[in-house]
C-alpha cells in the first residue's frame, strides 16, 4: 500500500479512467451501464472537486473514485452519488478503501453530508468495502431494472457524515 497515493483526476487521465470503467462494467456486477460514456460525458455528469485517481509508483492510474449530484433541489445539494472503479489487476490491494476515504474527507470539507450508491446484491467486493467505510444499508429496491436482459435488485447504502452538521 505504501506505493500507492491518491491525487486528484487530471484531463490526461480520461482514457485510461475510462478503460478501468469499462473493465469495471464487463465484469457484469458494477452498474446498468453497458458501455463507458465519453470523457465530455463522464466530465459534465461529475464534480469536478471530488474526482480522485489512485496511482502507483510509476503513475499507472490503478483506479478511480467521482461524484455526481443526486438533485438540483437546494434541499439535496449536500447529498451525492459515487463510483468507484478499480482496474482487475489491482483490486484486493486497498485501492478502493484508499480512493473512498479520500472521497469522504474531501466531500466532509466540502460541507456534503451524504454520499450514497446502489450496488447489486451479487458485487460482495463492494458492499463489503462500503460497509467497512461506514456505509450502511437503506434497503434493496427488487427487479428495479434490467440488465443483459434480466431483471435485478439494487442494494441502496448511504454514509452520514457525523462530522457536517
Ligand atoms: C468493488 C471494487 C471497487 C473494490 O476495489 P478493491 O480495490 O479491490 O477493494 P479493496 O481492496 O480496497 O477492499 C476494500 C474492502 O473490501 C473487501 N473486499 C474486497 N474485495 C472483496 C471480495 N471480492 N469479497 C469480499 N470482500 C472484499 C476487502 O476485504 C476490504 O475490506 P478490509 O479493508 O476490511 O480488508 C472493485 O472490485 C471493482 O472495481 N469492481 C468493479 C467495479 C465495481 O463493481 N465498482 C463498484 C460499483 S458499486
Amino acid at each position: 500500500m505504501a506505493d500507492i497515493t491518491v491525487r486528484p483526476m487530471v484531463v490526461a487521465d480520461a482514457d485510461r479512467i475510462l478503460a478501468i470503467y469499462q473493465a469495471g462494467l464487463d465484469a457484469g456486477n458494477a452498474s446498468f451501464e453497458i458501455t463507458a460514456p465519453t470523457w465530455a460525458a463522464f466530465d459534465a455528469a461529475r464534480l469536478a472537486a471530488h474526482r480522485f485517481a489512485a496511482v502507483d509508483r510509476d503513475g499507472t492510474v490503478l483506479g478511480w473514485i467521482a461524484v455526481s449530484p443526486t438533485s438540483t433541489r437546494p434541499v439535496y445539494a449536500g447529498v451525492v452519488e459515487h463510483s468507484v472503479y478499480v482496474h482487475p489487476t489491482a483490486q484486493g490491494r486497498g485501492v478502493a478503501r484508499l480512493l473512498l476515504d479520500t472521497l469522504i474527507a474531501s466531500t466532509e470539507t466540502a460541507g456534503i453530508w451524504t454520499i450514497q450508491s446502489g450496488i447489486f446484491p451479487e458485487n460482495t467486493a463492494s458492499l463489503t468495502l462500503h460497509q467497512r467505510a461506514g456505509f450502511r444499508v437503506i434497503g434493496v429496491r427488487e427487479r428495479v431494472g434490467r440488465h443483459h436482459n434480466r431483471w435485478r435488485d439494487v442494494v441502496l447504502l448511504e454514509r452520514r457524515s457525523p462530522t457536517v452538521t
